[in-house]
């Protein structure tokens, strides 16, 4: 007879597999309802809702949602009567007493819905930081670990027409061996962080879709349709551009996945001209429309070719901080001011560090205008020898990119960050490359490595995971980690690799508004002298093809408790945590606005 931990994992394996392969393409853009705003909490650090006193399995878990029926009876807690948190949104920033939690806390919403015959229920979380066991119910759904990437459970079965509650445990904890592991520079913002939609779709729909410039050629459009639940549905589904004259039919096989390629020229997407189309893909009465840019962008040499044009990506690196309130970003608005920063500091790029931002972010950087460098959190020494963790770091790859294969602002799929030069890192690393290439062959693999070789006074790039990269990230802190900051402007890089190069962090420390001479750390001008003797020092590396400065702004770690001028902020940013410019924005801003000049001059003759 099985044991009841048996039955239990075997019931989990058997909900989990109701979690869907990859979850529905665009969906803030399909029929469906907003669970978003308050949710009851239960804070429960010793996960008490969850495990017996024998730290067994609860089958009345807090998951049931229970309240006392008779005066006698014995139910400890009530959702309905516990204080609320708002959805999307941390839990660190809603309650100073959250700021520093890390554990499990329970969120209950009810809701109704006039259950229709014939459709589909996708409950969609667009993230939860960063283990989320969800029951709709009282019934487990699934599980999903992973503090940055979609996923979405079928609840069909599950729900009636009213009175339905959802419950989720989210657990934040920091465990060796998740992606990312115990120790990152950034605040543990826990909590249902970004928006939740239960889905609405006809049993046959449009789930999945790549939309892109043929690879071979910029006069045709070609990609696939993934349609769920065809059964013995028509065998086409249709992809539509108007503006493009474009309404084809797409043959689907059985599975209900077809591949089509049309003629068309479409007008290219790029920062100076970041032009969307309408594209509409339907099957039956099922339709989803999406707004999608194209472009190419490949590797010749040391140089990066957007639409076979060398391009030089003035870039900032960002944390996914809200721009003008304490906390995880996940909003519209928060995407545009912070996006609008990055134009007025004059980029044409950002790097998303280090984990997938927000769906808005990307979908605003396709709409104003700047390339994407997007990332997973394989951040600094992770377990890379167990295969459980790359098994994690595959799914948020997988994750990642089946979200964003869409956008035409993301040209960097990211696999790593400062990662120690060992041979399990390598064998980890050249995986998910491999990986990330199987998945999309249409964008540059890159990571940011910190591995230099320094000879006298030349500094070399010397990194195995170098050689596998499309586009080689290099971390550097001449002036603040290493070196005196006049040090850098005479400081000379090599590499042998013939590829591209990004600096994808260089930086300082300094708290806005404290001034002093240039050589006191944590000034205003300190930070402003680094950029300056770091940029001429670019300015020497002939291969380096960009740069994503270390960092637009100060954010939250618990790294960075110098008292006075830390008190648990990373200084590096450019501005400060409400978004004052610091002496240092305005050197970077007039070497982009230079570079950008330059650009449409033209090659020097
Ligand atoms: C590292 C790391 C960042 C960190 C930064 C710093 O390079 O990639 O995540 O915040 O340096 O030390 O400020």
């Amino acid at each position: 007879m099985p044991s009841k931990f048996t039955i239990l994992a075997l019931l989990t394996i058997a909900c989990t597999a109701a979690q869907a392969a990859t979850p529905t393409q665009n969906a803030g853009a399909r029929h469906g309802f907003s669970l978003d705003g308050e949710w009851h909490i239960i804070v429960d650090p010793y996960e008490s809702g969850f495990y017996d006193y024998r730290y067994g399995e609860r089958e009345d878990g807090y998951f049931l949602n229970r309240k006392a029926e008779k005066p006698s009876d014995l139910v400890e807690y009530d959702f309905s009567a516990s204080p609320t948190l708002r959805v999307p949104g941390d839990w660190n920033t809603q309650d100073e007493k959250f700021l520093w939690y890390e554990g499990t806390i329970w969120y209950e919403r009810d809701f109704d819905v006039a259950k229709r015959k014939g459709k589909r229920y996708l409950l969609h979380f667009g993230a939860v930081n960063y283990e989320a066991n969800v029951y709709v119910n009282g019934t487990k759904v699934g599980r999903h670990e992973g503090g940055f990437t979609p996923f979405e459970f079928d609840v069909t079965e599950q729900i009636k027409d009213t009175h339905n509650f959802v419950v989720v445990k989210v657990d934040d904890r920091r465990e060796r061996d998740n992606v990312p592991t115990v120790n990152t520079d950034w605040w543990n913002y826990g909590g249902i962080t970004r928006p939740v939609r239960l889905l609405e779709l006809d049993a046959a729909h449009v789930a999945d879709y790549s939309v892109q410039l043929a690879p071979d050629s910029d006069t045709a459009v070609a990609g696939w349709v993934r349609v769920a639940g065809r059964a013995d549905g028509p065998d086409r589904a249709r992809v539509a551009i108007p503006e493009l004259g474009i309404d084809a039919g797409v043959a689907l096989d059985a599975g209900g996945y077809g591949t089509f390629r049309v003629a068309a020229t479409p007008g290219l997407w790029s920062p100076e001209h970041p032009k969307l189309y309408d594209v509409r893909l339907r099957y039956g009465d099922d339709g989803v429309t999406d707004r999608i840019g194209f472009r190419r962008i490949e590797t010749r040499g040391e140089d990066i070719l957007l639409n076979g044009e060398p391009v030089y990506l003035r870039g900032v690196s960002l944390h996914e901080e809200a721009p003008t309130r304490p906390g995880r970003a996940w909003s519209v608005e928060d995407a545009r001011q912070t996006l609008a920063w990055a134009k007025e500091l004059g980029c044409n790029f950002v790097r998303l560090a280090h984990y997938p931002h927000n769906e808005a972010m990307v979908r605003m950087a396709d709409e104003m205008g700047l390339m994407v460098w997007s990332e997973i959190p394989v951040y600094w020494t992770i377990l890379f020898d167990d295969d459980a963790v790359y098994a994690k770091a595959g799914q948020q790859l997988d994750e990642m990119i089946g979200r964003d294969r869409n956008r035409a602002a993301v040209i960097l799929w990211s696999v790593a960050n400062e990662t120690p030069n060992t041979d399990a890192r390598f064998a980890f690393l050249d995986r998910l490359v491999r990986r990330a290439r199987a998945l999309d062959a249409s964008r540059l693999i890159t990571a940011a490595t910190d591995t230099q070789v320094s000879e006298d006074d030349l500094r070399r790039i010397q990194d195995p995971l170098a050689g596998i990269l499309d586009v080689i990230g290099v971390n550097n802190y001449c002036g603040w980690y290493r070196d005196k900051p006049g040090d850098c402007a005479t400081l000379r890089w090599r590499s042998d690799y013939g590829k591209p190069v990004i600096v994808s962090e260089f930086g300082a420390g300094a708290l806005q508004g404290n001034h002093g001479p240039a050589d006191e750390r944590w000034t205003e001008e300190y930070q402003a002298d680094v950029y300056r003797n770091n940029l001429v020092m670019l300015e020497h590396m002939s291969f380096v093809r960009g740069a994503t400065p270390w960092i637009l702004k100060d954010f939250r770690s618990p790294r960075r408790p110098l008292p006075g001028i830390q008190d648990y902020w990373n200084r590096k940013g450019l501005l400060s945590e409400t978004g004052v410019r610091k002496q240092a924005w305005y050197v970077l801003q007039s070497f982009y606005k230079e570079k950008a000049e330059k650009a449409a001059a033209g090659p020097d003759d």
